[in-house]
């Protein structure tokens, strides 16, 4: 038998301590022994909940609690998140999180910790929501070396995308529709700025290529500036618009950016619709591997956290399957990144080329121009001085 604390019963804590009482035989199955929902902390009393005779609101109760085998955090942030997740390490319990944050900019300190302290932290639920997709990549995937991972990271805009694009609903009704059903941040500025999925590709970007990849140095744009003209641009290419991620490898440097895309019909990427999220990966042996699946929302998400649980629970002993050293990644400047660019304007058309050279132009919508640029950078292009109202790389 092994205890369990649950830090933060929200959308995905919650839904773990529902499948926790739930489904205990299959999870004894799974696990090889029985798991015990030992603690849920929240900041009050919660009568109305499945689970709220193992409610408690002191964090000290867990940590001193020497029987607490392991410690699922799920509150978010890297406020208490963080203070309770060192202490847990300290105190000899493993940990697993949901938290991409968390990972994000304390991964590598974390791994370091936990390390010393003979635990495991894991964090499968971090990227991708339920998609089983750090472990595979870096146990399967080992005997690559990794040319790029590219992915739609966030659930909550690649939802938005497909409600306007494919139904005509309105950004702000979308946006709710994806509260509603527990995709979004808690402050969802955090997923249509493009800083979740930013979040997301650095830890990839970490695990992939072996180094620390510092959020704060990753440029993030998310998807406000997208217009229904881009849309029907897209469509009139036969391509989609997606919010993507993606970490190139370029020599002994790494590219790293996450913006909107004018994505090929026939890349894989293309019809990943709704909460759904993607991941492919290049690798030099395996060519093209892509994992998709829910990207949100609480069921899906506990897979992936209990799935660690039972993970640790096999292997308690077992060498960390999924880390990075603490050395910075050599960061290239994703303004110099080349690739074709899709370009809306109202400018003379003339004048457009004259200063980027050839532009293949689709039929006009509501007055703008679009276009595909051949291969240039945002570099180059900003260069040219032209005020543009969108730029857009294109996956061909
Ligand atoms: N808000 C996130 C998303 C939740 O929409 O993808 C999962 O990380």
């Amino acid at each position: 038998m092994k205890k369990l604390a649950i830090l933060g019963p929200g959308v995905v804590g919650g839904s773990c301590a529902e499948i926790l009482l739930r489904d205990v035989s299959l999870l004894e199955r799974s696990a090889g022994e029985q798991l015990e929902l030992a603690y849920v902390l929240a900041r009050r009393e919660l009568p109305d909940r499945l689970y709220r005779d193992k409610v408690v609101t002191d964090f000290f109760v867990i940590e001193r609690d020497a029987n607490v085998f392991l410690v699922i955090e799920t509150i978010g942030g890297c406020g208490a998140a963080l203070n309770f997740v060192r202490r847990s390490l300290e105190a000899g319990k493993h940990v697993v999180t949901s938290n991409k944050q968390l990972v994000a900019e304390h991964g590598t300190q974390l791994l370091a910790l936990a390390k010393a302290h003979g635990v495991s932290f894991l964090f499968e639920a971090s990227v991708g929501g339920g998609i089983p997709v750090l472990h595979p990549l870096s146990q399967c995937l080992g005997a690559n070396e990794i040319l790029e991972v590219r992915g739609i990271l966030n659930g909550t805009t690649n939802f938005i995308l497909t409600q306007m694009l494919e139904f005509g609903q309105s950004y702000d009704a979308a946006l709710k529709d994806a509260q509603s059903r527990g995709y979004a941040e808690q402050n969802p500025a955090a997923d249509v700025d493009g800083i979740d999925a930013g979040r997301k590709i650095c830890i990839l970007a970490d695990m992939m290529f072996g180094k620390n990849v510092d959020p704060a140095r990753v440029s993030m744009t998310g998807i406000s500036t997208i217009t229904a003209e881009d849309a029907a641009f897209a469509e009139s290419a036969g391509m989609k618009l997606k919010l993507l991620g993606r970490a190139i490898r370029q020599g002994e440097q790494i590219a790293v950016f996450v913006s909107p895309h004018f994505v090929a019909g026939a890349q894989p990427l293309a019809p990943v619709s709704g909460v759904l999220n993607a991941i492919e990966v290049l690798g030099n042996n395996i060519g093209n591997a892509m994992f998709f699946g829910p990207g949100a929302g609480g069921p899906a998400t506990a897979s992936a956290v209990l799935g660690d649980v039972v993970d640790i629970v096999r292997n308690p002993g077992r060498k960390q399957p999924v880390d990075w050293s603490a050395e910075p990644a050599d960061l290239t400047d994703p303004d110099a990144f080349e690739a074709s660019f899709f370009l809306r304007t109202k400018l003379d058309k003339a004048a457009c080329e004259q200063a980027l050279g050839e532009i293949r132009w689709l039929p006009d919508q509501n007055g703008f121009h679009g276009g595909f640029t051949g291969k240039t950078c945002r570099k180059a292009i900003a260069a040219a001085g032209l005020a543009l109202d969108a730029v857009w790389p294109v996956l061909e």
